[in-house]
């Protein structure tokens, strides 16, 4: 019962932060018996000198067969060097395609060590822990018809089609209210019902689910521009939230300065569920390739090392393990240990490699 995974750094600081979170998963392979077999590829840049492709051979089936997939990130001057058709043909939005990752989790917990450091005060941020999934691979994003056409007056108009079917909000509906059971058992559904057809859908579907299999499960529905005031109101009141494409793009963003920093942020992308009950997964730092600081040795691995026990609990089912590695990650935090972006002026800033140390050690 091995778990395959792939480790794909990629780009930019893409390597460097996914090089401490392959020590952190050695670690749990070893300390621990975690039962996965892991298999190192390249992305980018570096595979297209060599091969002519940004996804080479030896990548694509290193990620094909894996359960889940450990990438850093892509992006950055890089792209410049790559004829935008290889570019194309390996790219991550291909990737996240190809293998259906349509719900997209992004956990919002505050740290306590940088409360006092972050944008929201300290009483707003006390205890939050939800987690908004957002559907990946549909919506306005993906709608057609879509272009940009030019009128008989001259004037330009640009047009885009939000769309969701009932498969694709009930198979996110779904991830939602298995996730909601294993925690706090509450979903808030965001759309704009009041307005959107697509929206009316999303929350009769989500009704409907709801009733028949999850009832179990609080269910209540936000209009999206009121949510967005209730993430920075009272984000404590939200366990999971469910939400489209577009708002779940915007919403994350806005949640995510709950949590300090960019470079804390993990993510993870699911597809559906074959008939072993298997899950295919990507797990991802929210940031990109960090351009402006790469190669530094200075970026933040916490985002990715979060990553990793994201995957130990939702892949490999060791709940217990991916507890006691965001424990590491706050003990670690409590003690002082800063990378450049989180540190206060005048005090210490460690090393990617150094914060490695620090979550290892605690
Ligand atoms: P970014 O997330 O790379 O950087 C935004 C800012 O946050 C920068 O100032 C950066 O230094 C800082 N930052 C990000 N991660 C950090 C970390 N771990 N530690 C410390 N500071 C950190 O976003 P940006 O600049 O908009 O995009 C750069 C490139 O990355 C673009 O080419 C973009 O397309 C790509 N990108 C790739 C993603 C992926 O591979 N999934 C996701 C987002 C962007
Ligand atoms: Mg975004």
């Amino acid at each position: 019962n091995m778990i395959k995974v792939a480790v794909v750094g990629g780009e930019g600081i893409g390597p460097e932060v996914t090089a401490q979170s392959r020590r952190v998963l050695d670690w749990f392979a070893a300390k621990r018996g975690a039962p996965m077999t892991l298999r190192e590829a390249q992305y980018g840049l570096i595979p297209y000198l060599a091969t002519g492709k940004v996804l080479p051979e030896d990548t694509a089936e290193a990620m094909d067969e894996a359960d889940a997939i450990l990438w850093g990130a892509t992006g950055g001057p890089e792209t410049k060097e790559v004829p935008a058709a290889a570019r194309k043909a390996g790219s991550l939005l291909g990737l996240r395609s190809k293998y259906d990752l349509y719900a997209n989790l992004r956990p919002i917990m505050a740290s306590p060590a940088l409360a006092a450091s972050a944008p929201l005060k300290a009483e707003v941020l006390d205890g939050v822990d939800f987690v908004i999934i957002r559907e990946l691979t549909s919506g306005i994003y993906f709608g057609e018809p879509r272009g940009i056409e030019t009128l008989p007056d001259g004037q330009r108009r640009g047009f885009n089609t939000e769309q969701y079917t009932t498969n694709q909000i009930r198979r996110v509906a779904r991830s939602a209210f298995e996730l909601a059971r294993t925690r706090r058992g509450k979903v808030c559904s965001v759309d704009k019902a009041n307005v959107l057809e697509t929206s009316v859908v999303w929350r009769e579907e989500v009704i409907a689910l709801h009733r028949d299999e999850f009832s179990d499960v609080e269910l209540t529905h936000l209009y999206v521009d009121n949510a967005a005031m209730q993430i920075v109101r009272e984000p404590r009141q939200f366990d999971v939230m469910v939400t489209g494409n577009i708002f779940g793009d915007i919403l994350s963003d806005c949640a995510a300065m709950a949590s300090g920093s960019l470079g804390m942020l993990p993510s993870a992308s699911l597809g559906p569920v074959d008939r072993y009950g298997r899950r295919k997964a990507l797990y991802e730092p929210v940031h990109g390739s960090a351009p402006d600081i790469a190669g530094r040795g200075i970026a933040n691995p916490l985002g990715s090392i979060l990553s990793v026990a994201m995957m130990l609990r939702l892949t490999l089912n060791r709940p217990d393990d991916a507890d006691l590695l965001e424990k590491a990650v706050q003990t670690a935090l409590a003690s002082g240990a800063r990378t450049a972006d989180i540190a206060e002026a005048g005090t210490k800033k460690l090393s990617t490699v150094e914060m490695g140390d620090a979550v290892l050690s605690a």
